[in-house]
């Protein structure tokens, strides 16, 4: 998607010795934009001349972020990065959302990069009923970026995870209500889900815009917070510090999928073991997350729950 000029927007990406992008005139709407990978990656392309449109959940951390950005940013003017408000635990805040960066963009065009993900050491339920991991990390994105593909410029990212590898999808329970929820089934089934919108949507795509599916690695952020146990998280943290990569560096393979030349529907990771580390490069996914009728299976019962089909919304 990128014209090029001089290398070098600092950082830690791994792919410095490519000439870094020039993103002038483009808008790039990132969720999670406010901590983690998602701060990262917008820091970039701010540096890189993208306008930047961030949906966002705490307003008053995004803020502070969109201060940050406005003193990296190439673009001049206080509207170079505007955040809208977003609940991906609550549909009707997704809704508004997308007709917030509707009236935002006016008439203009984007790429779409959804990194906001959530995980949490207990069975949770958003606002419209689903189990928190599934809902945040593919139902509501998937209305998100459904309801704003007709603006899209050239890409749509999709940040996922390895962990799909493990994930199984029950379509007699999806929502893990009456079988056993546990940390590691709901993330691994939240992301093989989005594994496979990602396949179905890949195929649907407008004519001159593709999909990309990105795995960051294992990276340091809020997302180690996840035991309910302030004292075990911040073991937790220390122990990984030295080991996984820092945000900056699980940013990398983000903003490699939006900005370099690649097949369609790729699937992009760190090259190391476990694609735990290292640099971005194309990596194999699950047969399941490449099985086209399954994923078009799920991706019809997921429009059904967040009423992107005519019929509305089922339970599951
Ligand atoms: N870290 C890893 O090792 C790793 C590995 C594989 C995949 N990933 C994926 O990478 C993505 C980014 O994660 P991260 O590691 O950067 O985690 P993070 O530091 O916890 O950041 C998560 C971001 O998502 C936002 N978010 C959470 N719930 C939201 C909601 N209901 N509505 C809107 N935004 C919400 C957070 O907003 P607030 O600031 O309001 O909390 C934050 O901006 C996720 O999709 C995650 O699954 C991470």
């Amino acid at each position: 998607m990128a014209r090029t000029r001089a290398r070098g927007a600092g950082g830690a990406l791994g792919w410095e010795h490519l000439a870094a992008p020039d993103l002038r005139g483009r808008t790039v709407v990132v969720t999670g934009a406010s901590d983690g990978i998602g701060r990262e990656v917008a820091l970039h392309l701010a540096r890189w001349g993208a306008r930047l449109v961030l949906p966002v959940r705490n307003r008053a951390k995004a803020e502070v972020v969109r201060s940050r950005l406005l003193r990296k940013t190439a673009v001049a003017g206080a509207d170079a990065v505007r955040l809208v408000d977003l609940d991906l635990a609550d549909l009707g805040s997704v809704r508004r959302a997308v007709e917030e960066i509707g009236v935002l963009l006016e008439g203009d065009r984007a790429d779409l990069v959804s990194v906001a993900g959530v995980v949490s050491p207990r069975r949770q339920e958003t606002v419209d009923g689903f189990e928190l991991l599934l809902g945040v990390n593919a139902l509501a994105p998937m209305l998100l970026v459904e309801s704003l593909l007709p603006v899209v410029h050239e890409r749509v990212v999709l940040v996922t995870s390895h962990a799909h590898t493990a994930g199984r999808f029950d379509p007699a329970d999806p929502h893990f209500r009456r079988t056993r929820w546990t940390l590691p089934r709901a993330c691994s089934r939240a992301k093989l889900t989005a594994m496979q919108w990602g396949l179905d949507l890949g195929a649907r795509m407008p004519p001159g815009t593709q999909v990309q599916l990105t795995h960051p690695g294992w990276v340091v952020t809020n997302l180690q917070n996840a035991s309910g146990d302030a004292r075990l998280d911040r073991l937790v943290t220390t122990a990984s510090r030295p080991l996984a990569m820092t945000a900056t560096e699980g940013a990398a393979a983000v903003l490699f999928s939006l900005t370099q030349p690649l097949p369609p529907g790729s699937y992009v990771g760190p090259d190391g073991w476990q694609h735990l580390r290292g640099r971005p490069t194309l990596i194999r996914r699950s047969a399941a997350a490449l099985n086209a009728e399954q994923a078009a299976r799920t991706v019809a019962w997921v429009r059904r729950e967040v009423g992107l089909d005519a019929d509305g919304p089922t339970s599951g």
